[in-house]
């Protein structure tokens, strides 16, 4: 797989350009219904990368409708890189021979009331050094609205070899207004690892999500610098865009329960879109339960659409906020501490989420009602661990 230097240049910590002008390009025509709640689904890559084959993708959809997770509120089905194959003479892309039908894969996506995302570059190539969709927007398009995809990941990847970073928003909604033109609604998802503040202009070019980070890995330091980073960027996040800190780890087998619950309950704070990224085939049921865990997810899916941020920090420890429609808060209590088998105590003023009276709060991964608190709620938070509840 290949470096490129846009993203060497993130992880020595390069300034970001800041792209002026951008925000004067509008994101015309798009389907003002798309992912009006965080984008929810599976995506190939962190478990299968290029192990991806048609079958694999089947396999995901027959879990997803079986297990709970659709009723859950998962939906997107997403084929990550690895998928093309070779254009034809008049430049239409094909998929390679892992993937012997496209349209027939979305129809299968479709029979089980889920629906099919895909994945490309504005580049010439892709990360994995597939095919990309340079100079061929419109054709992939048009191409992708007739296998019937609903969702595109678009990666920026060698684009850098095409395109200057000023013209990244353009390359963007160039392909933003083909998908536009087909008719079909196919939510957009810009990945360009948070290059140029893209929070900025990520909506302005008719992106429905966009990535703020370098990939994540399955570990708790990588998790936790992604996911306790966005503190900030809840500005720019609203129903129909959303800042997107990347793909779930859960159940890829390299984190503890309790630092995936962590991951869960953060993501849905952040309003993060939920895209699993492992063999949703052979799951642990701990695994399964923390997907799907209705009261976690409902915090995720509020319709108030509000990015929540953090109220307090001490050394290690930290307390989330988000505020939700029916006037209630989820409020996360994070423990980023090292003792092994360790808790420790947090306590959150209630007046910090503006409550003054008496506040009912329920633990969402107990399931449970821990009573009325006047003044503060204390929480005992095992190391790398979580407690979210809702306060009324
Ligand atoms: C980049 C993206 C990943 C994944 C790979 C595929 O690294 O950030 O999420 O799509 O490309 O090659």
């Amino acid at each position: 797989m290949r470096t490129y230097p846009q993203r060497a240049a993130i992880r020595h910590g390069v300034r970001l350009l800041i792209l002026s002008g951008a925000l004067a390009l509008p994101a015309l025509g798009q389907d003002p219904t798309l992912a009006l709640t965080p984008p929810m689904g599976w995506n190939s890559w962190n478990h299968f990368a290029c192990k991806v084959s048609d079958a694999v993708v089947r396999a995901a959809a027959d879990a997803i409708a079986s297990n709970g997770m659709k009723a859950a509120g998962y939906t997107y089905v997403n084929v990550d890189d690895c998928w093309q194959g070779e254009r034809d003479a008049k430049g239409v892309i094909h998929p390679n021979e892992r993937f012997p039908d496209m349209k027939s894969l979305g129809d299968y996506i479709h029979s089980k009331g889920l629906k099919f995302g895909i994945y490309s570059s504005p580049g010439p190539n892709t990360c994995a050094n597939f095919e990309g969709s340079w100079q061929h927007e419109e054709q992939d398009a048009q191409q992708y609205a007739a296998w019937g995809v609903d969702y595109l990941k678009y990666d920026w990847c060698s684009a850098d070899h095409v395109y200057t970073d000023d013209q990244m928003p353009a390359a963007y909604k160039k392909m933003h207004d083909a998908l536009v033109r087909t008719g079909r609604p196919i939510v957009l998802s810009l990945c360009q690892y948070g290059i140029a503040a893209v929070w900025r202009w990520g909506a302005s070019v008719g992106g429905n999500l966009w990535r703020t980070t370098d990939d994540i890995r399955d570990d708790y330091i990588s998790m936790s610098a992604i996911g306790f980073m966005q503190n900030g960027l809840e500005k720019y996040a609203g129903p129909g865009h959303w800042n997107d800190p990347d793909m779930l780890e859960v159940g890829n087998g390299k984190m503890s329960h309790e630092e995936y619950r962590t991951h869960m309950s953060l993501w849905c704070i952040l309003a993060a879109p939920l895209l699993s990224g492992n063999d949703l085939s052979k799951m642990e049921p701990v695994d399964l339960e923390i997907l799907t865990n209705r009261e976690v997810i409902a915090v995720d899916q509020d319709p108030k659409g509000v990015q929540g941020h953090r109220i307090w920090e001490e050394g290690p420890y930290e307390i989330w906020m988000k505020p939700l429609a029916d006037g209630s808060a989820a409020v996360g209590f994070f423990n980023r501490g090292e003792g092994m088998d360790h808790t420790d105590r947090l306590t959150l003023q209630l007046k910090d989420i503006g409550i003054t009276g008496p506040a009912t709060v329920r633990d969402l991964w107990a399931h449970r009602d821990l009573g009325q608190f006047t003044g503060s709620f204390t929480a005992e938070v095992p190391t790398h661990g979580v407690v979210m509840v809702r306060i009324h």
